[in-house]
């Protein structure tokens, strides 16, 4: 299975390193594909910690990738999109082969910008349940899926708080797999990043006043 990640956000902000990076760890180098990067990039713009995983990268679309050789078959593409009206089923590793997913960060409320790559490329659509998920653990999700764990059989937790020290937490407003201490799983160092940036706002306010 390959999941191909349409990056739409502006550059590679540190919190889409560390997705993209959970995701390489997660699937392996040679499963990922960042697809429409803008025309002018060139390897010196990829991040190094992403290059020295191994990401591959294409300012292609994905409807002209070639494997071996030969274009895609898009019948054998599914988007996954939390607004399509069918869900993922193990059954459907026998169909698809690859993944499309919008780069982009979630936000809250829900902004429709997986709706951009339904309009444009038309490909089926799959959902992972009624719930925005990070990129990684949408991937996280249809890998097992796709592996054979069905979608209610997969333990998540839903806008979990995440506490950044001993008073203070943020509430993540996303749907999370949780790991077997049921802590939601989220990219390697992520933690220490929303502790930075909180402490960042914090500093900021403190500045402002
Ligand atoms: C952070 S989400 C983006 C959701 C976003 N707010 C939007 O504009 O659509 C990034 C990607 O993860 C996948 N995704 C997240 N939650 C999903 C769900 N419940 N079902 C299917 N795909 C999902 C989609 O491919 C989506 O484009």
């Amino acid at each position: 299975m390959k999941y191909i990640v349409e990056h739409m956000e502006e550059g590679f902000s540190e919190w889409v390193i560390l997705e993209y990076s959970q995701i390489i760890r997660d699937v392996g180098s040679e499963n990922l594909i960042l697809t429409s990067l803008p025309k002018t990039i060139t390897e010196k713009d990829i991040p190094k910690q992403l290059k020295d995983m191994g990401l591959q990268w294409t300012t292609k679309e994905i409807i002209d990738l070639e494997f071996q050789g030969a274009k895609i078959n898009r019948e054998k593409i599914a988007l996954l999109d939390p607004a399509a009206t069918v869900d993922l089923i193990p059954e459907d590793k026998s169909t698809i082969d690859y993944f499309l997913l919008a780069g982009v960060l979630g936000e809250h409320p829900r902004k429709d910008r997986t709706g951009i790559l339904r309009e444009k490329y038309k490909f089926q659509g799959k959902r992972l349940g009624n719930l925005q998920m990070t990129t990684d653990t949408a991937i996280r999700t249809a890998h097992k899926i796709i592996n054979g764990t069905k979608f209610e059989d997969i333990q998540f937790l839903d806008y979990p708080e995440i506490k950044y020290n001993k008073y203070e937490s943020t509430e993540m407003p996303f749907r999370y797999i949780v790991n077997d201490k049921n802590e939601p799983i989220l990219p390697e160092g992520m933690l220490e990043l929303i502790r930075k940036d909180a402490d960042q706002s914090i500093d900021d306010l403190l500045i402002d006043e």
